[in-house]
């Protein structure tokens, strides 16, 4: 069976590939990727076998985050390229047959947005300030913020401004918190919805889906509960039902996935009822410790709550702002996940980590629904340790006093190449963060058609998972042995050993994939997984 792009329900069992442009391809040697350096590998996205890709943003923004602080939601920025490359970009991925994705980032614009600029001008008490979230401060002069809300990469969520009044930021201060309950902004939105819709995207991943509205009163944590008064409100449905009702004014299957942190998986399931989201991203997985226990534990209740509302489920192990999983996988259980890791701090190892890695890949490729993958996994790329201090660009390691360290080590730009500048990321010799000697072994051209490498093993995994219809089977859950994941999905037996002693092939059947070498009596190793016919 293969995936039939012209269906509406593509999304049900697609394979997306997360393109992070800062650092996938740069065309113009200035050292950070772009619009037309994605295009030029286009070719090597039909290659590896998926059927969409998702770019994170590429509009107009100062870069306080990289990007996610937008100045201008219909433009592209500069440094990434113009709206003409959009849109050649996404002529190309559609001729090749690959459905594009775009970011979608409506919990807050840029500081240096026009809307922002003129609330700073207008004034308290303004319809300009009635877009975002301005409050007198607390105290006799109002000298302390209005509420004690800590901003995600650190420091307090207010910012004063130089009338005495505060804004809210729950990321940085250039990220300043529209106001959702203000019709004008949800109108921006819908517009902004259609300016690309009409461009041909195929959807939108929703960054901050689950920060848009508030608690009533902005209450202090502790009085509000849950997950905190300003996540996962239920007043955010209304608005993903609104953009449902667009969407579905568009042929093709246009399709909104949701970025939100919540939990319990039920309250994740609500982003993807039948009139809102298509798919939410499966953090709970990404989580998951290396574990046969809880691995199947997360498989059987990402299942049961995604089938409870007639959705997909969706699987991820990483992207671009997790610690990449051919690490995490061999650190410790629980470790957070955000933070990044130090030169200093100790390392997990290399091996280790890309064996489980590669099971785990191997594994999920094969479960019922649709697989997110993020650039750079598919060459088995380790998250980069060694960053040096002083490179660092992500704002929670400024924010945090230069206590944690965040994201970068995940965002270092690709090896192509092994023995060319920047390892074929540019024409120019260096990286806005720079690439690792490492990075040669791990270089595309160092792996493609070579038998065993984590290219191959990617490249076999989808074909595979075409050819079999895998992602649009059910699951039949197996039992072999506490430390296996075992299931048969359509006509493919699925064994994931995660314990120490090697396990038997099921008579009958023959491993048509091996996430790395079998033992010489044919046993299935630790950390290997196998699919078998
Ligand atoms: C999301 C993005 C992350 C960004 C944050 C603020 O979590 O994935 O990269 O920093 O939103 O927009």
């Amino acid at each position: 069976m293969t995936t039939d792009h012209a269906t509406p329900t593509w999304w049900r069992h697609a394979v997306i590939y997360q393109v992070y442009p800062r650092s996938f391809a740069d065309s113009d040697g200035d050292g950070i990727g772009d619009l037309p350096g994605a295009l030029s590998h286009l070719d090597d996205l039909v290659e590896l076998g998926v059927d969409a890709v998702w770019f994170s943003p590429f509009y107009r923004s100062p870069m306080a985050d990289a990007g996610y602080d937008v100045s201008d939601y219909r433009d592209v920025d500069p440094i990434f390229g113009t709206l003409a490359d959009a849109d050649a970009l996404l002529a190309a991925a559609h001729g090749r047959g690959l459905k594009v994705i775009v970011d979608l980032v409506p919990n807050h614009s840029s500081d240096q947005h026009r809307w922002f600029q003129e609330a700073l001008a207008a004034g308290p008490g303004s319809a300009a300030r009635a877009r975002y979230v301005f409050r007198d401060g607390a105290g006799d002069d109002g000298a302390y913020p209005p509420n004690g809300w800590q901003s995600v990469f650190g420091g307090a969520a207010w910012s004063r401004v130089p009338d005495g009044q505060w804004y809210l930021h729950l990321f940085h201060p250039g990220q300043p918190d529209l106001n959702w309950e203000n019709p004008e902004v949800r109108a921006e939105f819908e517009d902004i919805l259609r300016f690309w819709l009409d461009r041909g995207v195929d959807g939108f991943r929703v960054d901050v889906a689950h920060g848009l509205v508030k608690a009533v009163g902005l209450p202090d944590q502790d009085a509000a509960g849950g997950g905190g008064p300003m996540w996962d409100q239920d007043g955010v449905h209304e608005i993903y039902r609104s953009w449902r009702k667009i969407l579905d004014g568009y042929p093709g299957g246009r399709i909104m996935v949701a970025e939100a942190w919540v939990s319990p998986p039920e309250r994740l399931g609500r982003y993807v009822r039948g009139d809102e989201m298509h798919q939410a991203f499966n953090f709970e997985f990404l989580q998951a410790p290396w574990d046969a226990t809880r691995q199947r534990e997360v498989i059987a209740t990402s299942l049961a709550t995604t089938a409870a509302v007639g959705a997909p489920t969706t699987w991820v192990l990483s992207n671009h702002d997790v610690v990449r999983h051919a690490t995490r996988l061999a650190g410790p259980a629980g470790a957070p996940l955000h933070q990044g890791i130090g030169a200093a701090d100790p390392h997990p190892d290399l091996a280790l980590g890309l064996r489980r890695a590669r099971a785990a890949t191997a594994l999920m490729l094969a479960l019922p629904g649709s697989a997110y993958l993020y650039q750079g996994e598919e060459l088995g790329l380790p998250e980069d340790v060694r960053l040096p201090d002083e490179v660092r660009q992500d704002p929670t390691w400024l924010r945090s006093g230069h206590t944690i360290r965040g994201r970068d080590g995940c965002r270092v730009p690709l090896p192509w190449v092994a023995d060319a500048p920047s390892y074929g990321f540019g024409p120019g010799p260096s990286s806005w963060l720079p690439q690792p000697d490492i990075w040669a072994r791990y270089a595309l051209d160092r792996q493609r058609g070579v038998a065993g490498s984590t290219y191959e093993l990617y490249r076999r995994a989808l074909a595979l998972r075409r050819e079999y219809g895998l992602g649009t089977t059910g699951l039949i859950w197996l039992d072999l042995g506490p430390d296996v994941v075992a299931f048969r999905a359509g006509t493919v037996l699925v064994l994931a050993n995660l314990g120490t002693a090697g396990v038997p092939v099921p008579d009958g059947v023959a491993v048509v994939l091996a996430s790395g070498p079998l033992a010489d009596d044919g046993t299935v190793p630790t950390d290997t997984t196998v699919w078998a016919r």
